[in-house]
């Protein structure tokens, strides 16, 4: 069957993955209000076009600090990537670096930033930062980082807890993995998975589990009291920041923020950018959708931060009217994984194109010349 949008890759992501894996990847959480609200909020957005422009082609070039992307996109981080598709991360930096685009790669990767480094020379690689209950191996996780060229650390202010998700309870999925009957009988079922994915790594590197702490600590401590000391920090607070600040040298962006006091205070510690997220609906699921809060804090600290935005983009349109709405880039966490999924490095590449296509023309039609001309003429 031909792939012609997210729902077609989605569809396809779902037959190839096991249902616990598929359901973590695609679902939120609890009653799943905070998806459908993302969902109604970008639905309710309208452009009102510009007519005969003269433009042949418009032009999505976007600088982001020093640098200039081919789009205005960051392949966003995601836990566990590794598990869409064999060295999933990999595969992601790889894409990344074709369309001119970062990868923020996750703390929660089943592959090292050392190995993804080592696999996509290339690539511009942002670090995702889930600060640890362990801070020495917290900065121990930075320092590899900053050897690995990590230009721009993001660190997620919105996951002070492993959200609830019945659904993963029901069907036995859970990382590490702990076998369980539905569990064993959920992987048997996706032969094609079970083989190219869990027994490669099972011949190889052995059981896939997060990553960046094992690179460093294969050693005297139990992998359980490895696990304690890498549970994610619940009191992290803004001194917290501070003190990242101080041993990171690079640019920090915070992740997760929706309200504009917590933006002004990001700006007024001297942050470099935010993204406006609710977690693609995947954490708080009653927080407000992004798109009704982005306008109120790009206009607060939009001139004088970098202010991103993403949840819920499943098509162009999506995408620009985030853009539309002040930010200046958007992450996309889904739709590179259904990519994965459906097929590999190539079909990451092929949906994020797709998108990449979508975006362009919808800005052609908009009658916009550039994000720019869609941001000051564009909603309806
Ligand atoms: C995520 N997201 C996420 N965010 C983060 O900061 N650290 C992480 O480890 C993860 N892990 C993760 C796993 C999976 C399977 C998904 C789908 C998402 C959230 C992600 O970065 C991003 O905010 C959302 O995915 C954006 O919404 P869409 O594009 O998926 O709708």
């Amino acid at each position: 069957m031909q792939l012609l949008n997210a729902d077609d890759y989605r569809a396809a992501a779902r037959r190839h993955l096991p249902k616990g894996l598929f359901e973590y990847i695609d679902r939120g959480t609890e009653a799943e209000l905070a998806i459908a609200d993302i969902r109604r909020s970008l639905d309710n957005i309208r452009f009102r076009p510009s007519v005969l422009t003269g433009h042949a082609g418009s032009n999505m070039t976007t600088s982001l600090f020093d640098r200039t992307y081919c789009s205005p996109l960051i392949i966003a981080p995601t836990a566990l990537a590794g598990l869409v598709s064999h060295d999933g991360e990999t595969k992601l930096a790889r894409v990344a670096s074709k369309l001119g685009i970062p990868f923020c790669v996750s703390t929660q990767s089943v592959t090292s930033i050392d190995d993804i480094r080592k696999g996509a020379p290339e690539a511009e690689l942002w670090l995702q930062l889930y600060v640890w209950r362990n801070r020495d191996l917290t900065w121990g996780l930075l320092d590899r980082a900053q050897k690995a060229g990590v230009s721009t650390l993001v660190i997620t202010a919105d996951t002070p807890l492993s959200p609830k998700r019945d659904y993963n309870q029901r069907n036995g999925f859970s990382v590490p993995f702990v076998p369980s009957l539905r569990g064993v009988w959920d992987v048997a079922t996706r032969p094609k998975w079970l083989c190219s994915v869990m027994l490669r790594y099972l011949m190889t590197s052995g059981m896939p589990t997060y990553a960046h702490y094992l690179a460093e600590f294969k050693t005297a401590i139990t992998r359980a009291a490895i696990a304690e000391d890498v549970k994610i920090e619940s009191a992290i607070s803004w001194a917290d920041i501070a003190e990242i600040q101080k041993r990171w040298s690079g640019r920090i962006i915070i992740k997760g923020v929706l309200s504009v006091d917590d933006a002004i205070r990001a700006r007024d510690m001297g942050i470099d950018g935010i993204v406006v997220s609710s977690h693609g609906g995947r954490n708080l699921d009653v927080a407000l959708a992004p798109a009704d809060v982005l306008p109120e804090i790009v206009d607060a600290v939009g001139a004088e931060m970098l202010v991103m935005a993403d949840s819920g983009i499943r098509r162009g349109s999506d995408a620009l009217k985030y853009l539309a709405l002040g930010c200046r880039a958007v992450m996309v966490g889904r739709l590179p994984l259904y990519g994965l999924a459906a097929g590999g490095e190539q079909g990451a590449l092929d949906i994020l194109t797709m998108l990449i296509d979508e975006m362009h023309s919808n800005l052609v039609f908009a009658g916009a010349k550039d994000i720019d001309a869609l941001r000051t003429a564009g909603i309806a």
